[in-house]
């Protein structure tokens, strides 16, 4: 065969390998409102950045008349490509083949970008859109899902790791997704379980649809697993680019620099009057931050979970930032099991991948409950506390009203390694709040008084008037600075550029033990 000829063949390879599963099965695809595994990648890197690897590679099963079924690719387009110029790796499954279901082959091209990802310290990108464990393979196929969990949890800390959901996920294969960093779901046609619908209503006899049980909004809103429920699918694998801009490709790099035309010297007037004169009035805490950060851009995750904290990515000064703030728009900004949990994860992602921490506290304390304590809000609420006390990154706080109890001292408090910790002049910091105090250590003078109403109200004041201000703190130098709100911006730029050569360490150990 001629040179001419042999190249014929290649061209001629590729294209049946582009095809996938063949035009019907593609066209079964487009009808479910998903894109085949190529065109997801069109979306999601840079145009022509995409190198294909193991476009050839083939199952090797013979069992269950498998072998005359051999399609190019076997199931997985991957490879690597660049987002905004920076090379990510990615692979995509093919749900036109084989259902996207796994096998040893599919697993093996999952591991090879994986390890090369690890290799040159950048970024992996999952597209799962699959049946699962490739049936008629057994146990390699469960095999090779083992291999990829090793690897993600070998990885995790080291490169940044993405899912996006784009299909079925059932079964043990959602722990892969489980272990990356992030995990972006598409509204009904996305969803994730580990025992599906007819498993369910056999063992508990409750009948719940694919979408009801493990769905996108289901996730993101109650069980917390995904972190965007998007509309389509463009939507998430634009997401997915836009949270990649705040991220460094690996654990010893910084996260990129996005220069700013906001100025850094900006004062905002609305600050000032964000915080209601009644310390029992909600704000959004949300408006707090869209006056600070460059251009008002905060990308919010978990909008839908948990809302009682607030966590997502913003820049200062071109500085990208991980922020975590109560929200006392909701249940007041209380801490709670959920919250805890999500701001406490958030956290140490920030910490391991350098980018510093931005807290907004405003939180009248943990939530009182049976359900919260029987729930292991002990064990919880010890993973935030946890978080903040291991982070080494840059940690600045801004207390803008509440700072009860437990709550203040978590909240990157001076204590736990906040390295500026600033309050407004509407902050309260004290060990709870003031009805709360008075109760308990006036209660006799209160039970005796002719009019304990009246006396109640008299020792509140007094206590507030003590203790509900940020002096105190500022005379102990728990506070480095109490400061006008409409100077926040500056004053926190100014802050993060004198932490940027900040260096930090934790003791020598193989691990810690966080309260899991
Ligand atoms: C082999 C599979 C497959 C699988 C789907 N297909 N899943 N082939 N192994 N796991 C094939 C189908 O036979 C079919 O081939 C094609 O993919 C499309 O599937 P359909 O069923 O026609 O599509 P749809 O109606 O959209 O249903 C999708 C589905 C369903 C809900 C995912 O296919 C399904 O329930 N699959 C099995 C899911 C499952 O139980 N997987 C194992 C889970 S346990 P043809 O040629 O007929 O078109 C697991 C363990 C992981 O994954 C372990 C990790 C620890």
């Amino acid at each position: 065969m001629s040179l001419e000829e042999k190249l014929k063949k290649l061209s001629e390879m590729r294209e049946v390998a582009r095809l996938g599963g063949g035009a019907d099965r593609v066209e079964a695809q487009h009808k479910k409102g998903k894109l085949t595994a190529r065109e997801r990648l069109e979306i999601l890197l840079d145009k022509n950045s995409f190198e294909e690897f193991d476009m050839f590679v083939t199952h090797r099963t013979s069992d269950f008349g498998l072998d005359d079924k051999k399609i190019l690719g076997d199931g997985v387009v991957t490879g690597c490509g660049t987002i905004e110029g920076r090379q990510v790796f990615v692979f995509s499954q093919d749900f036109t083949v084989f259902g996207g279901s796994l096998s040893q082959a599919h697993a093996e091209k999952i591991c090879k970008i994986m390890d090369m990802a690890m290799k040159v310290g950048a970024p992996v990108i999952g597209l799962n859109d699959s049946g699962g464990a490739r049936i008629q393979e057994g146990v390699v196929s469960l095999g090779g899902y083992a291999d990829i969990f090793l690897r993600n949890t070998l990885a995790s800390g080291v490169i940044p790791q993405f899912s996006v959901i784009l299909g079925p996920c059932a079964g043990g294969a959602v722990y892969s997704p489980a272990i990356t960093d992030f995990i972006l779901m598409v509204k009904n046609t996305s969803y994730m379980f580990v025992t599906g619908p007819n498993v369910v209503k056999t063992v508990t006899h409750e009948v719940v649809t694919s979408e009801e049980l493990g769905g996108a909004v289901v996730h993101a809103s109650k069980s917390g697993v995904a972190h965007f429920a998007c509309e389509n699918e463009a939507e998430a694998l634009t997401t997915l680019r836009k949270l990649l801009s705040y991220i460094p490709q690996n654990n010893l790099e910084d996260p990129p620099f996005v220069e700013t035309n906001d100025p850094f010297d900006r004062e905002d007037e609305a600050l000032n009057t964000i915080v209601p004169d009644n310390p029992n009035k909600s704000y959004d805490i949300k408006d707090v931050i869209h006056h600070i950060v460059d251009n008002g851009e905060f990308l919010e995750i978990q909008p839908d979970f948990a809302a009682n904290i607030v966590i997502g990515f913003a820049r200062l000064g071109g500085r990208s930032l991980g922020i975590i703030a109560n929200q006392p728009a909701v249940l007041a900004g209380v801490l709670d099991i959920a919250s805890s949990n999500k701001a406490a994860r958030f956290i140490r992602f920030c910490d391991a991948f350098n980018i510093p921490l931005l807290t907004f506290e405003d939180v009248p304390g943990f939530l009182p409950g049976v359900d919260q304590e029987h729930g292991g809000i002990i064990k919880n609420g010890a993973k935030l506390l946890y978080a903040y006390c291991e982070a080494t990154v840059p940690k600045v706080t801004v207390i803008t009203r509440k700072a009860y109890g437990g709550a203040y001292d978590v909240m990157n408090s001076k204590h736990v390694r906040g390295d500026m910790n600033y309050g407004w002049p509407t902050a309260e910091i004290a060990v709870m709040g003031p009805k709360g105090a008075v109760e308990i250590i006036f209660k006799k003078e209160i039970e005796k008084a002719k009019d304990p109403e009246t006396e109640l109200t008299k020792k509140t004041d007094e206590y507030r008037e003590k203790f509900a201000n940020p002096f105190i703190a500022a005379a102990y130098g728990y506070l480095d600075d109490i400061i006008e709100p409409k100077t926040t911006r500056p004053r926190l730029i100014r802050a993060f550029q004198m932490l940027e050569t900040k260096k930090d360490q934790n003791p020598p150990k193989k691990h810690g033990n966080i309260p899991l």
